[in-house]
């Protein structure tokens, strides 16, 4: 990963990771799974409510923190739920501010989306509303608040959306690490400073601790031989990530929760922007009572280890590698008519030159308070509301191509919600191994290429997934008409 100048300006961390790592503890994986009910129309059920809790994110030497929950939980409670089959979620707001749930990913009915304003009023403190939706895809997808984004998600409401496959890949183990990163002070709070300027022109809110499962990590305990599919998930607002699996060659076999043909991924990282899913296929080929690192080294000069795999000392579970095939089923996602497509381009503009300054945002129209960014000249702020008009009308069934090309000095991981798209070009040339995605992370002065067909009529947010970014400005809306 190329790290750019700008870079260089962004926020760092300022606490020490290992100031946090005194207290052993390792990793309990497996959160207790909430329990889904039966309803009488067969759909699964889960209630959900958003409230104020606290979690103990770095251990017992620490006082817990003073988080906003899903669930009471950080991260909120891991949904399971199978392909093509009703769900209904009812979300309570128990907080003290508006709040909604969106599902990251899911192509699901518009008036389900969780957009306030734009696609449901938003959920007033001591209400509830009721999302209903058949998942027609089956993945690896979340859930976060889309009201006062940058605090709600920021203090930790976001959860895994786990679709399962009729006929999943086999594996000895199925394992999901929700990665977040927090800003703490020295005694372990969130501080304060959401929706700071100058933050919001550069790299966003990135923190000083990266969480797995909501617990600062030592380790995590594996068997020799084992294989195991690890589905990551960036619930960060701003960070990006690229894990580095030391020993261990992970095989890619999922982007965004659609399949892509297995491959291991370039230069040994798994990179990941914000809101963007990976699921990996890692075989333990690692010697018996071995510890390998994870390490995260996207920023210059910032490499911090997550993690640590830790073998136990037992042989190989089994003798051979495991050699059942990899490829994922593939989801019916329509293929874009590329031949016939509409090419619009989306430019990406504003914020902080490389050397400071601020990049050309005088010629740019409707810009909102504390804008700073924008696409296509129009800056739309905060997280939706009514009335926001289209940047573009899409006709239903007809097949489009955006190219997302970012003028910035900086990285955007653009998000368009109702829809999975085919990631075709970077910078014109092609994307191998099939990639699909709900997010793609576009870097500073290039074009990535994109393509879907219009098939889910509604108003659809289009945004950078840099919480920051999206509030002033990356923002907009596509409207499928
Ligand atoms: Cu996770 Cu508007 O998005
Ligand atoms: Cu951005």
């Amino acid at each position: 990963m190329n790290v750019t100048a700008a870079h260089r300006l962004s926020a760092q961390p300022t606490i020490d990771r290992r100031a946090f790592l005194i207290n052993g503890g390792s990793l309990a994986v497996a959160a207790a799974l909430p329990r889904p009910v039966r309803a009488a129309d067969s759909a699964t059920e889960f209630a959900l409510v958003a409230a104020p809790g606290h979690a103990s994110l770095v251990g017992a030497d620490f006082p817990a923190t003073e988080v906003w929950t899903f669930g009471k939980r950080v991260p909120g409670p891991e949904l399971r739920v199978r392909q093509g089959e009703l769900v209904r979620i009812v979300v309570r707001n128990e907080l003290p501010e508006d709040t909604t749930a969106h599902w990251h990913g899911i192509r699901l009915p518009n008036a389900m989306d969780g957009v306030p304003g734009l696609t449901q009023p938003p959920i007033r403190p001591g209400e509830q509303f009721v999302y209903e939706f058949t998942p027609p895809d089956a993945g690896t997808f979340w859930y976060h608040p889309h009201a006062d984004s940058l605090q709600q998600l920021g203090r930790g409401m976001a959860g895994a959306l786990i679709v399962e496959e009729p006929q999943p890949v086999v594996v000895d183990r199925d394992v999901v690490w929700m990665l977040s990163d927090w800003r703490l002070t020295g005694d372990a709070q969130i501080a304060p400073g959401f929706g700071n300027g100058m933050e919001a022109a550069m790299a966003g809110r990135v923190g000083n601790t990266v969480t797995i499962n909501g617990r600062l990590s030592q380790e995590v305990s594996v068997r020799a031989g084992e294989r195991l599919r690890l589905r990551l998930v960036n619930a960060a607002l701003a960070r990006i990530m690229s894990l580095r699996f030391e020993g261990h060659r992970p095989v890619v076999i999922a982007i965004d929760g659609q399949p892509c043909e297995p491959h291991e991924p370039e230069r040994s990282r798994v990179v990941l922007g914000p809101a963007m899913r990976v699921d990996v296929v890692l075989d333990m080929q690692g010697e018996p009572g071995r510890r390998y690192q994870v390490v995260d080294d996207y920023y210059d000069g910032l490499a911090y280890w997550l993690t640590e795999v830790v073998y136990d000392k037992s042989p190989p579970v089994r003798a051979h590698p495991f050699d059942a095939p990899l490829s994922l089923p593939r989801n019916p996602v329509l293929e874009p008519d590329l031949v016939d497509a509409d090419r619009h381009e989306l430019r990406l503009q504003g914020g902080m030159m490389g050397g400071g300054g601020m990049m050309g945002m005088g010629g740019m129209m409707g810009l909102g308070r504390g804008a700073a960014w924008a696409i296509n000249g129009v800056s739309m702020t905060g997280d939706g509301h009514a009335g926001m008009p289209p940047l573009l009308t899409l006709r239903r069934g007809r097949s489009y191509i955006l190219a997302l090309r970012n003028d910035t000095a900086w990285w955007h991981p653009m998000h368009l919600h109702g829809f999975s798209f085919r990631v075709l070009r970077r910078n014109g040339n092609d994307v191998p191994h099939r990639q699909w995605a709900d997010t793609v992370l576009v870097p500073p002065k290039e074009t990535v290429d994109v393509a879907f067909v219009a098939d889910n009529p509604g108003d659809w947010m289009l945004h950078c997934h840099v919480t920051d970014h999206q509030v002033s400005g990356m923002m907009t809306v596509l409207r499928v008409a």
